[in-house]
Formats: C-alpha cells, structure tokens, sequence
C-alpha cells in the first residue's frame, strides 16, 4: 500500500445520512423537513468522525459542497456543518458549488488544498470532505425591498403579508433552480432532448427506472447500505419517542413495470420522464475524512480508498445529462486506466433517458453496462444536489471493498451543462 505524501486516500469510516423523500407520501412534510442543510451536513461529519479511528484534533480544514441555498443558516455552510458535527472552532470550512457535482467537487478540493500546500495545515493534515442538501427549497418573494408595503418602505425584517399588493406571487425556490435559462429549459427536458437524440424508449427508461428500484430494494434488504449509514433520529410530532430514521425513503417495496408504465410524462407531452423513472427530491448529506497516504501511515488511520483520477468537464446544457461522459474520459486519463478497468460505476441517475444515454456512450469507452449502480442509484435513492456526490463516493468505496473490486468510477451530470468523475481505487 502506497504511504507516500502525494497519494491521497479516504479513510475507512466516512457516513452519510438517509435520504428523505421531501414529502411523505405526498401528504405531509418529508421526515427531514426541519432540518436545515447545515444541519444534515453535521449528522454526516458527527457520524463520520465517530467512525474513523482518527484524534478529530488532526483535522485541519473542512470542504463541504452545497448547490442551494435553502434556509436562513445556508450562507454558514461548511461552516455551520463543521461544528454542528463536533469539530473544533479553529477549523477553517470551505463550502464549494458545482450544483449537482459539489459533493465530488469537495472531495477534488480537499485533495487539492493538501497537495497544493497553500492552505494546508500541516500540524492537523487531514480533510473532512463531503456535501449536503436539503431541498426544502423555500418560496420567495422578490422585488419588495424599496416598496412601501402599507405605512412603511419594505428595508429589512419580516414582512406584513396584509400590506402585500394584490396579485403578488411567491416563487418556488425547488421548481426555479431546476430550469436553466442558458438552455432554456428545465433538467427533465434537457434528458428527453438526450432521449430523443439516442432515440431511447419509453419502454427502456422504465425498465431502467424499475431495474434502479429493484436493486435499491434488494441492496438495502441485504444490508448493503449499513456501513455508510448514520442513522438520523426525528422529533415527529405527537411521538413520545424520536424516531430514527434508517433508510433512503423513496425505495419501493411494490415497483411494477406495469404500474410505471402507466404513469404519466412528468415534464413535457409526448416525453418518456415520468415520476417512476427520474431522480426522487430528497434531503440528505455524507462526509469522509482524507489526508495523503503517508500521513494516514503515520497516524494509524485506516485508508478505505485511494483517489486515483479526477475528470471536470463542460458540454451543451441543452444535454447537460451527457457530461459523465467527457470527465469520465478525463478522470479514466488522469488514473492511467481503461473503462474496462472499472469494476464498479456509480453514475448519479438523474434521469433515466440521461443514464441510458451515458451508458451507451460508457460502452464505447469499455465501460460494462452491467456494473452500473449494482446498487440502484437516484430514481429510487433519490438525488440530493450538493450531497450526492459524496454520498456516491461512499457507497463506491464501500461496494469495492465488499466485492473485493479494485477501480470505482463515481461519477454525476450537472445542471448547466458539465460532469464530474472521479476515479477510486480500493485498499
Ligand atoms: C419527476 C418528479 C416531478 C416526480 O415528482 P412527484 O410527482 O413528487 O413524484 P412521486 O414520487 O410523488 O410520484 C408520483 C406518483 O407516481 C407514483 N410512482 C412513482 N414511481 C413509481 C414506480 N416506480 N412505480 C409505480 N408508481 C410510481 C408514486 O407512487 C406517486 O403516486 P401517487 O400520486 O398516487 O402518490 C420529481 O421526482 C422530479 O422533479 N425529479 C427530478 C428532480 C430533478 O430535476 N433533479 C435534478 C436533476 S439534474
């Protein structure tokens, strides 16, 4: 095993929290739903660095990613997340933005700001990495600073709901953030523009949507989740009792190919996106603990994996969706291996036309098919942005040492037309 200082490996012992459909049951809150995402961000790193047998005062510096700002104590981030997770308040926290990619994006910058030296503290050498996302996106009003609502000009603070003007509306944070107005469209119907164009079925995306559902059920039945898991307990109300919450929440225990058929197109007439085959809206946040291999050495800290290549790529946001394709290539470069070296891939399903679309073209790289989220992915574990890429890489991690597989690919489409990868190699 390597032990040089310019191997970076990610301890064994990193944790991510269940992912919460926003809603239950389309009836009432989602379990997580008073939960802020510094909040979910700080169960991941207390989880975390409970699990990793590492002195938490050698953490010197926290990067966590985050795509949106959802509620008051969002701007605080990876800083709010560091100590709410138990961390020291001497520990500097960066919180990093790639939309959809930020959680890969952390882990990329964490090993950046190591290698790179200039921000690295050399006396507490390891990283926490990782994202967080509530999407308990709010509904804002704009445009009311400088009005006279009622007596008074609108400067600051709450807001008199009476004195607004009739007509006025209040915008949905969840559904805005999900249109891009450089491709004049939202995320769904950039993957139908990617269904059309690798003239993919309403049939296939189903059957992938079903087969992403059946392997979450079957994995989460196994146990498979367990290890990267922190159980979050909940405050219900009218519960003498928290609850803990165990398990991602959108897993069906009753999919049906028959029934998915029948739902219909969630986005645009005529379109093959429908509720059974597009990511679920979940809250959720993961984290994990890096330091280069030589200080993991020195310090008696396990090291779970390597990271071996990284790949950040831009495309046309009209097929946002594509982008794994191109990082990938750049991340398969940087690591000097093949796609037929990949024994594991964990490819954020988005969508399942976009998914199909980047297995196509995974294929031409000798990406197997087959080894495509052996575990279900985001149709039916659902996709929390800024989160999903930490949590990806935990779930990769993990698989590979269970299966005993060498190279992971982790890897996610990002709003506005990029992909991240990143290459693991297990320990
Ligand atoms: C597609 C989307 C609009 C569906 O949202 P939703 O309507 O809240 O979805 P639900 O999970 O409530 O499913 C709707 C219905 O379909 C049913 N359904 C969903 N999946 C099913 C399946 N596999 N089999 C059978 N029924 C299913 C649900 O049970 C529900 O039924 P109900 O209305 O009787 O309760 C939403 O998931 C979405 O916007 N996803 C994409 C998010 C996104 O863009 N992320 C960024 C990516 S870049």
């Amino acid at each position: 095993m390597a032990t040089d200082d310019r191997t970076i490996v990610i301890l064994d012992g990193g944790r991510r929290t269940p992912r919460a459909d926003i809603l239950i049951n389309n009836r009432e809150p989602g379990l997580f739903s008073r939960f802020s995402t510094t909040q979910l961000g700080g169960f991941a790193i207390a989880g975390t660095l409970a699990n990793t047998k590492l002195d938490r005062g050698l953490v010197g510096h926290v990067v966590m990613g985050m795509a949106q700002h959802s509620h008051r104590d969002s701007i605080y981030a990876a800083r709010g997340m560091s100590w709410r997770g138990g961390l020291d308040k001497t520990v500097p926290a960066l919180t990093v933005a790639r939309i959809c990619g930020s959680g890969a994006e952390a882990v990329a910058v964490g090993a950046e700001i190591i290698l790179g030296g200039l921000r690295h503290d050399r006396e507490r050498p390891f990283v926490v990495v990782g994202g967080a996302e509530s999407m308990q996106y709010p509904f804002t009003l704009y445009g009311v600073r400088g009005k006279k609502l009622g007596e008074a000009v609108q400067k600051y603070g709450p807001i008199d709901a009476k004195a607004l003007p009739a007509g006025t509306h209040l915008q949905d944070m969840l559904l805005m953030s999900l249109y891009d107005p450089s491709a004049g469209m939202a995320m769904a119907n950039t993957a139908e523009e990617l269904g059309r164009r690798y003239q993919i079925t309403r049939e296939e995306a189903d059957a992938f949507g079903f087969r992403s559902q059946s392997r979450a059920k079957a994995a989460r039945d196994a146990g498979a989740f367990r290890e990267e898991t922190v159980p979050v307990a909940v405050q219900l109300d009218g519960a003498s009792d928290p609850l803990e919450v165990v398990h991602d929440t959108h897993i069906l225990d009753d999919a049906s190919l028959a029934k998915m058929a029948r739902l219909p197109a969630a986005f645009e007439a005529g379109g093959i996106v429908t509720a059974g085959n597009a990511s679920a809206v979940v809250d959720g946040a993961g984290a994990m603990v890096i330091g280069t291999a030589a200080d993991a050495a020195k310090h008696g800290a396990k090291p779970l994996a390597r990271l071996a290549g990284v790949g950040v790529a831009g495309c046309d946001p009209k097929i946002m969706g594509w982008g794994p394709v191109p990082s990938t290539e750049r991340a398969l470069a940087a690591a000097g291996i093949s796609g037929k070296d990949v024994d594991r891939v964990e490819l954020n399903e988005a969508f399942a036309p976009q998914a199909l679309a980047v297995i196509r073209d995974f294929g031409k790289m000798g990406i197997d098919a087959e080894k495509v989220n052996p575990e279900g992915g985001a149709i039916a574990l659902g996709h929390p942005l800024g989160a999903t890429g930490a949590i990806l890489t935990l779930t990769c991690a993990y698989g590979l040492r269970r299966a005993k597989q060498r190279y992971g690919l982790v890897t996610m489409c990002i709003g506005g037309g990029q992909g991240i990868s990143l290459v693991i190699e297990a320990l």
